[in-house]
């Protein structure tokens, strides 16, 4: 089975980042050179999805505009010879086909995805958040395209988190039933640390049927007041199959400050232009500790 589209909400606001994201999307903050939209794209791709539906919101556009072709940029690095980021630009402008929704007010990724459903139709689709930025050597949406193929019903990415972290997550309950899948039998949005039933948080990837959006429509607003995808999720475990794949990958929280350092870090370490002049500068300053 492959997907036809995959929705990619983003529509938040972005608080976290704040003022870099009062007049910029978080989304297209770059990792390097590549805003975290792009990697998100690029993962979708990989994993066979054909449409990338965008969640996005007034003063968001230059999120689409960044996967449109610009020919007056591309005939000027034609021009001036500049071959490598002609490459990089058409690249970016020919990856997939990408459509935007409005999801006129955040709230909630639950909401969000909802919004998608015009674009979507019936058949399962994929579900990203970019700011989960994964290194992965299989893209964790295809990991769990595989599962899908063999359990249908919904799919979605699940991380062991230390315990004082996972109140951050929803959480899953459930079974192994198959080395890195577990079977789900309840889902709960940002429990309490001693009432979490498991240290499985779910992270920003999903396989979602067509169903779920007729379940959204229904679902009240949950925790912080938001529609979330978690309580849809729970509310369709009676008559679907849920499972959960504790992917493989090294996750980077890219909606965080920290988050999104490390990511930088990590995707500067293994660059093909940088990598060996950022990873010796590394090597000289750590150890140094924080500058006075
Ligand atoms: P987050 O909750 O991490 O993003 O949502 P946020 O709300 O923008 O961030 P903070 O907490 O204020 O810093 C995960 C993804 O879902 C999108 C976001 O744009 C992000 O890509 N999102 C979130 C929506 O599209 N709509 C919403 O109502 C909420």
């Amino acid at each position: 089975m492959s997907l036809n589209s995959t929705v990619i909400p983003v529509a938040g606001r972005g608080t976290r980042f704040l003022p870099a994201t009062k007049a910029q999307p978080k989304e297209m903050m770059p990792l390097v050179d590549r805003p975290l939209i792009q990697y998100a794209v690029e993962e979708a791709v990989a994993a066979g999805s054909e449409r990338i539906v965008l969640v996005s919101a007034p003063g968001k556009e230059s999120i689409l505009r960044h996967f449109r072709r610009d020919a007056e940029l591309e005939s000027f690095l034609e021009r001036a010879g500049r071959t490598q980021s002609l490459a990089m630009v058409r690249h970016a402008g020919t990856l997939a086909t990408v459509d935007a929704v409005m999801q006129p007010e955040p709230l909630g990724v639950g909401h969000a995805i909802l919004q998608a459903s015009p674009l979507v139709g019936e058949g399962p689709f994929g579900v990203m958040f970019p700011d989960d930025f994964i290194v992965a050597q299989v893209p964790v949406l295809e990991q769990l395209r595989r599962v899908h193929e063999q359990y249908g019903g919904i799919v979605i990415a699940v991380e062991r988190v230390p315990h004082d972290e996972i109140e951050r997550y929803g959480v899953i309950d459930g079974e192994q039933v198959d080395g890195n899948v577990v079977r789900v039998s309840d889902l709960v949005e940002k429990p309490a640390r001693d009432r979490a039933p498991s240290d499985l948080a779910i992270v920003g990837r999903y396989i979602l049927p067509g169903e779920i959006f007729r379940i959204l429509a229904d679902t009240p607003a949950g925790v912080g007041g938001e529609i979330q995808i978690t309580d849809a999720i729970r509310a369709a475990l009676t008559g679907l199959p849920c499972h959960a794949v504790v992917f493989e990958g090294q996750r980077f929280d890219c909606g965080s400050k920290l988050g999104f350092l490390q990511a930088t870090i990590e995707v500067a370490r293994r660059h093909e232009d940088l990598g060996a002049e950022f990873s010796r500068y590394l090597e000289q300053v750590s150890g140094q500790g924080r500058p006075a």
